[in-house]
C-alpha cells in the first residue's frame, strides 16, 4: 500500500497535463488572451479522462495563469503576463555600515504570533513537508544508533551520511565538491557566518545585491563588515557590469568578497543567465574577491531545469557554496552545509570554535529520509506548490493593491517584491498593518542605506486561505489610504 506521506508519492497526471500547459504559457507559445485547448481535445490527444482534462485546467484557474468564460471554455488570463515589474535597482556608490536591527526583530517576533497572519518571514507553511515521515525516521536513526544522544557528538565537520549526500548532486550540476571539503552547519545562516569570518576581517566591504536578504546585511554587520550595494535586475539578478564598476571605484576597494543569491534570489526572485554566471566568477576571480554563493532557493525552479549554481564555474575553488534544508526539505531542523573551495580547513576550524557538531540525530534522520529515495519527486510537487502559491498570491496583489503597483514574477522560490506606486512608505504602512494582524517585510530591511521604503516582500510560502486572502485585501486598502 503506498504511504500517503511517502516522498516518493507519483505525482497525479492532471498536476503533469497542467505544468505542460503553464510551460506553453511560460514560453509565449499560448498567448494572453487565446483560447486553451477544450476539454474534449485535451482528453483525446493526451489520453487522458475529462476529469483528468477538466483538474488541469482548474490548476491552471487557481494558478492565475487561465480563466473560465461561461459558454467558451478555458483562455490564458490576459493578465497573467500583463504585470509590471519593478525596474533594475540604483543603488548607493558608497559602503555603509548596517542598522536594521529593530525591523527585522519586529518581523521575528510577529511572526511568532499565530493571530498574525505570516507574509513576512519567508517560511514555508508546514503542510508541504512529510512530517509523520520525519517522526519515524528520527526514530529509526535512533535504533539504527542507540548512542546517538548518549555518546558526544565529536563530527564537528558533520556526519559521513550526510557530508557524502550533496556531491554527487552537485556533480550532475557540474560542481566538482568533495565530502572532505563540506561542513554540515546549523542551517544556511551558520554557513554564511563562517564563511565570511573565514575570508575577512572588520572593517572590510562586501558586495550584496540591491535589495539583498536582510540577514546578509545583519551578518554583514555584526561582524563589523561594511555592505556595497550593487544595481540588480528583478528577473536577471546581480549586474555583472554595475559590480565590476563597483570594484574599479574608490569604494570598491575595500571589498573583499561578494555575497549573492545567483538563482532566485530573496527578495526580488531573480536568476542569473549562465553567461552572468560565468562572468561573476571569473570577475571575482581576477579581482582577488571571493564569491560566497547562498543556494537556498536554487532547487525550487517553478519551470524547466534546476539552474547551475555559480560554483560550477569555478575552477580555483574561490567559490563558496552555502546552502540548507530550510525550504526544501524539514524547515524545523536547521540542517545546512558549506563546501569552502579552497578556505575550507579555514572554516572546519571555524565551525568547531564556533558552535561544535550539528545535532548528530538530526543529521542521521535526514540522511535516513534521503536514503530511502523520492526525494527529487518531493522536490517536484514541492516547486509546483510554490509556483502555484506565487501566481496566487501575485494575482491578489494585482486584484487588491493600488493601481500603479508592481510586482516581480520570480520564476523560482516564493516570495515577491511589491513596489506601491506615489510616495508610500511600507514603514508606516507596517506599524498599521501590524495592528491589523498582518505581518509583511517592508522594503528598507533589505538595503544597507535604508533604500526601497516604497516597497515590500511577501512571503507566498504559506498555503493558501481565506485568512491569507484577507489578509491581502487589507493590505491593498491599507497601501490605498497611504497615497
Ligand atoms: C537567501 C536566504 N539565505 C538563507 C536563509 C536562511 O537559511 P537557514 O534558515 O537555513 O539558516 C534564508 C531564509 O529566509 C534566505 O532567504
Amino acid at each position: 500500500m503506498r504511504d500517503p506521506e511517502s516522498l516518493a508519492t507519483a505525482e497525479p497526471i492532471y498536476a503533469r497535463l497542467a505544468e505542460e500547459l503553464s510551460e506553453l504559457i511560460g514560453n509565449g507559445q499560448l498567448r494572453p488572451g487565446e483560447r486553451l485547448p477544450s476539454v474534449r481535445r485535451l482528453s483525446s490527444q493526451k489520453r487522458v479522462s475529462a476529469t483528468t482534462a477538466i483538474a488541469a485546467l482548474r490548476s491552471l484557474e487557481s494558478r492565475g495563469l487561465a480563466e473560465a468564460r461561461p459558454q467558451s471554455g478555458y483562455f490564458v488570463r490576459a493578465a497573467a503576463l500583463r504585470v509590471e515589474e519593478p525596474a533594475m535597482t540604483r543603488p548607493s556608490a558608497a559602503a555603509k555600515a548596517v542598522g536594521i536591527d529593530n525591523v527585522m526583530v519586529r518581523l521575528l517576533d510577529a511572526s511568532l504570533d499565530p493571530g498574525i497572519a505570516p507574509l513576512g518571514t519567508a517560511l514555508p507553511d508546514p503542510a508541504w513537508f512529510p512530517a509523520q515521515r520525519m517522526r519515524r525516521a528520527v526514530a529509526a536513526a535512533l535504533r539504527r544508533n542507540p548512542e546517538l544522544l548518549s555518546a558526544c557528538n565529536h563530527h564537528y565537520a558533520g556526519r559521513e551520511a550526510l557530508r557524502h549526500h550533496n556531491p554527487p548532486r552537485y556533480a550532475d550540476l557540474g560542481c566538482a565538491v568533495a565530502p572532505d571539503e563540506a561542513v554540515v552547519t546549523n542551517g544556511c545562516t551558520e554557513a554564511l557566518n563562517l564563511a565570511l569570518r573565514a575570508v575577512t576581517v572588520p572593517g572590510d566591504a562586501v558586495a550584496v545585491e540591491s535589495p539583498c536578504y536582510y540577514s546578509f546585511l545583519q551578518i554583514v554587520q555584526k561582524q563589523g563588515l561594511k555592505a556595497l550595494e550593487v544595481a540588480t535586475h528583478p528577473r536577471d539578478g546581480l549586474s555583472v557590469d554595475a559590480l565590476e564598476a563597483a570594484l574599479g571605484s574608490r569604494a570598491g576597494r575595500s571589498v573583499k568578497v561578494c555575497l549573492i543569491n545567483p538563482n532566485f534570489s530573496n527578495p526580488m526572485g531573480g536568476a542569473m543567465p549562465e553567461a552572468e554566471k560565468r562572468r561573476l566568477v571569473q570577475l571575482c576571480e581576477r579581482r582577488g574577491v571571493v564569491l560566497i554563493e547562498d543556494d537556498v532557493y536554487a532547487d525550487l525552479q517553478h519551470a524547466g531545469p534546476r539552474p547551475l549554481p555559480a560554483k560550477a564555474y569555478d575552477r580555483r575553488g574561490n567559490v563558496i557554496l552555502c546552502s540548507s534544508f530550510t525550504k526544501t526539505l524539514a524547515p524545523g531542523a536547521r540542517i545546512g552545509w558549506v563546501f569552502g573551495g579552497r578556505y575550507a580547513e579555514e572554516i572546519r576550524l571555524r565551525k568547531f570554535a564556533a558552535s561544535g557538531a550539528t545535532s548528530a540525530v538530526l543529521q542521521e534522520a535526514l540522511a535516513e529520509i534521503l536514503r530511502s529515495g523520492g526525494y527529487e519527486r518531493h522536490l517536484l510537487k514541492l516547486r509546483r506548490a510554490y509556483a502555484e502559491q506565487v501566481a496566487r498570491m501575485s494575482a491578489a496583489v494585482r486584484e487588491y493593491f493600488p493601481a500603479g503597483t508592481r510586482i516581480t514574477q520570480p520564476a523560482g522560490g516564493f516570495v515577491v517584491w511589491v513596489e506601491l506606486p506615489g510616495k508610500a512608505d511600507s514603514l508606516a504602512l507596517y506599524e498599521k498593518a501590524i495592528g491589523e494582524g498582518v505581518n509583511f517585510a517592508p522594503g528598507p530591511l533589505f538595503s544597507a542605506s535604508g533604500r526601497y521604503r516604497n516597497f515590500l516582500r511577501l512571503n507566498c510560502g504559506r498555503m493558501w486561505t481565506p485568512v491569507i486572502e484577507r489578509a491581502l485585501l487589507r493590505l491593498g486598502q491599507l497601501a490605498e489610504c497611504r497615497q
